[in-house]
């Protein structure tokens, strides 16, 4: 009998020798989230001392075992400092593998410490420490991206090039004004940031699995401890909810959508089509095959990494729409798409303020981005980028506006005929072309020309928000002050 009971004698035992076995090591990596919920260790130990702490204040701990844990917890963080902790997918998470090492270190102590919560909010609160770090990192270095920007907006504050709208020339703008509205979309980002962090900053330790404890803890102490700003007011709210994460890949998406942007633009500057500008060579790489390439590969991949973060989002909101109250372990796959897009944005911004910034080479200081003034020029007089100017002319003189577009209109036509810009018809053709709007002939004097150029059309939008070189200056003058 005991020799037909052994496993691999049992025909029954060896068919599921084969099959339970590979299953069970499946749902045990399946279920597990150690070797991607680690990179939270620091906030879990800081989580775990901060209720220790709490508990031995509440007499619910002993002042011994407080002790003893503080002391596990040091030789535990070291040891993950040195790469010296064994991590174990038995022990399914970041959780459970440090309060399992802390136990071998320091025994009943360490089983004592998980009295009063649970990993619900054990987890809920390490997430939101972890965020909070990524978030006031984030922000530090949007700051970096502001003040390259700043810089370079700065050095071209005269630096004229067509405004397009469609892609086709409208008005000339300055090439300062251009990097300004990029400075203003990423100012509107970190106000985003730091209002996220707000709601991060909230504290779910104590609601334990999902109704609170029966152990008199004190939330605010714990609060206090962790820098949160207040406690989560609902147990069941703050183990299952992670909104918060929700809102800071919106965050993210919105940062990657404005830098997106410029990207495709730097893509489009740099096309020999278009010339604009020139990147510094370490943004760019080779092609295998073709010796003459340099392509813009840092902006085209920020371009393509901001799909990736749109779909950690939405892998987000998904997760989260069918829940029903309180935590569910659906909530562990928050992680990857949350520290994915973090990850992305601080890459992103760290790779994108160096490449908006300048070096100093030979005691002079080089942008990154080479721009190339004579190529925008040249473009601003293909197109009839002061069209507008000429009918704001006529405007000024009296016309109605919408005569006055119909004269410049006429202008235009002519100058096409012609094949060159508004500023080159001799007045007498530019007056020919509209005779038959009434009452603008007469309205059009020698004066005119000041207006066609591009810098009279520059310096004309003179106000908060225009393109004029005085404004753009102003802005930045803004810009530094508010960001000290
Ligand atoms: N690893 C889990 C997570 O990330 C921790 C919480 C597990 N809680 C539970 N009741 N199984 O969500």
């Amino acid at each position: 009998m005991a020799d037909q009971s052994a496993p691999q004698d049992s025909p029954a035992k060896a068919w599921s020798g084969r099959f339970s076995e590979p299953v069970s090591d499946l749902v045990k990596r399946y279920t597990a989230s150690v070797f991607f919920d680690n990179r939270m260790a620091a906030q879990d130990i800081r989580g775990s001392l901060a209720h220790a702490t709490m508990l031995a204040r509440q007499g619910i701990i002993g002042a011994t075992d407080l002790a003893d844990i503080e002391r596990g917890m040091a030789q535990i963080a070291g040891e993950i400092e040195r790469g010296e902790f064994t991590w174990n997918l038995d022990d399914e998470d970041v959780h459970l593998n440090i309060e399992k090492r802390l136990t071998a270190l320091v025994g009943d102590a360490g089983k004592r410490l998980h009295t009063g919560r649970s990993r619900n909010d054990q987890v809920a609160t390490d997430i939101r420490l972890w965020l909070r770090d990524a978030i006031d990192t984030i922000l530090g270095l949007i700051r970096d991206l502001q003040l390259a920007l700043l810089d370079l907006a700065e050095h071209h504050a005269n630096t004229a090039l067509p405004g397009f709208t469609h892609l086709q020339v409208a008005q000339p703008v300055t090439f300062g004004h251009h990097l300004m509205a990029y400075f203003e979309m990423t100012r509107r980002d970190a106000e985003r940031f730091a209002d996220c962090r707000r709601r991060v900053n909230r504290l779910p330790l104590g609601s334990a699995a999902l109704a609170g404890t029966t152990y008199p803890i004190d939330r605010e102490y714990v609060a206090e401890l962790l820098g949160f700003e207040e406690v989560c007011f609902n147990s069941l709210d703050a183990v299952s909810d992670r909104d918060f994460a929700i809102e800071f890949c919106a965050a993210v998406s919105l940062l990657m959508t404005h830098l997106s942007r410029l990207s495709e633009e730097l893509i489009l500057w740099m096309s020999p089509r278009v010339g604009f500008i020139d990147l510094a060579d370490r943004f760019c790489t080779g092609s295998s095959i073709m010796p003459q390439k340099k392509n813009p590969d840092v902006p085209e991949l920020v371009r393509g990494k901001t799909g990736r973060v749109n779909g950690s989002l939405i892998a987000l909101l998904t997760l989260m729409k069918g829940q029903p109250l309180a935590y569910n372990k659906d909530n562990q796959e928050d992680k990857e798409p949350l520290f994915d897009a973090a990850d992305t944005a601080i890459d992103t911004l760290r790779i994108y303020a160096d490449m908006m910034g300048s070096r100093l080479e030979n005691g002079a200081k080089v942008f990154n981005v080479r721009v190339k003034p004579a190529a925008m020029q040249a473009a601003l007089t293909q197109g009839y980028a002061t069209a507008t100017d000429l009918a704001d002319y006529l405007v000024k003189k009296g016309l109605p506006f919408r005569d006055a577009h119909e004269a410049v209109a006429l202008a235009v036509r002519a100058a096409d005929a012609k094949g060159c810009d508004l500023p080159q018809i001799p007045l007498a053709e530019l007056q020919a072309a509209m005779a038959h709007v009434p009452g603008a002939v007469e309205r059009l004097a020698g004066d005119v020309f000041e207006v066609l150029t591009v810098d009279g059309s520059l310096a004309s939008r003179d106000h908060i928000g225009g393109t004029a070189p005085t404004q753009v200056r102003a802005a930045i003058a803004r810009a530094r002050q508010r960001l000290g």
